[in-house]
């Protein structure tokens, strides 16, 4: 699905004030993962979008679930979901996205259970995908006190500041990811890989050599 393109830097509330220093924290990023070699494959991607439902349904969670185990130490995948913008409302940031407010709000449930969840994330962010109704996602929180944190967290301005470092971050590290799902390896795209993400996975330095990715 297309979706436009961010044509200036959006407001950085949590990195606030000085844009300037995005770069500087990108360089340091950059430099310290060529020094350890590690590899990074990030999904960029929006909740009522089709393309992306079937990547995160048929590739992404699906991989994570049975994998993550057997991940290198030195391999991460991500997941972002991206508003389209935002702007102040009566002295609160809101977020706009490409669907409607549904949609921020299932972006922000996504992007607090990731905030806010240690251990299976990734399969919540692949329950909330595609759902029309926010009253159906909150039943993929899990129950107890987490579930609790990342609702409070979608439903106040912590959310709200989550989903636009999102989309400071699309725009700084992805700018011109106009289809999503958009996914990239160590900064730079690979369409490939919304097929075929275990080949792209297993075809990097830190992952060929574990089992997952010996051919039998
Ligand atoms: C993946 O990890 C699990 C749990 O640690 C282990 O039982 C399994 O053998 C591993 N599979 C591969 C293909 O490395």
């Amino acid at each position: 699905m297309l979706m436009n393109l961010n044509k200036r830097p959006p407001i950085s509330l949590f990195l606030a004030i000085k844009m300037t220093k995005i770069p500087l924290i990108l360089l340091i990023f950059f430099s310290a993962s060529q020094i350890f070699a590690s590899d990074l494959v990030e999904v960029f991607g929006i909740s009522r979008c089709p393309d992306t439902s079937k990547f995160v349904k048929n590739q992404l969670v699906p991989f994570y679930e049975k994998f993550s185990s057997n991940f290198s130490k030195d391999f991460k995948l991500d997941f972002h979901a991206v508003p389209t913008g935002g702007s102040n409302v009566d002295g609160h940031y809101v977020n706009r996205c490409l669907h409607g407010k549904t949609e921020c709000d299932l972006n922000k449930l996504q992007m607090c259970a990731k905030k806010h969840v240690s251990g299976d994330w990734m399969k919540i962010i692949g329950c909330i995908q595609g759902l029309k109704s926010y009253n159906k996602a909150l039943e993929c929180l899990p129950e107890a006190e987490e579930g609790k944190i990342v609702k409070t967290c979608a439903e106040s301005d912590e959310g709200e500041y989550l989903l636009n470092d999102e989309n400071s971050y699309r725009f700084n590290v992805a700018p011109l990811s106009s289809w999503l799902p958009w996914i990239q390896v160590n900064g730079k795209r690979e369409p490939y890989a919304e097929h075929h993400l275990k080949d792209v996975v297993c075809s990097l330095e830190s992952m060929k050599n574990e089992e997952m990715c010996q051919k039998n």
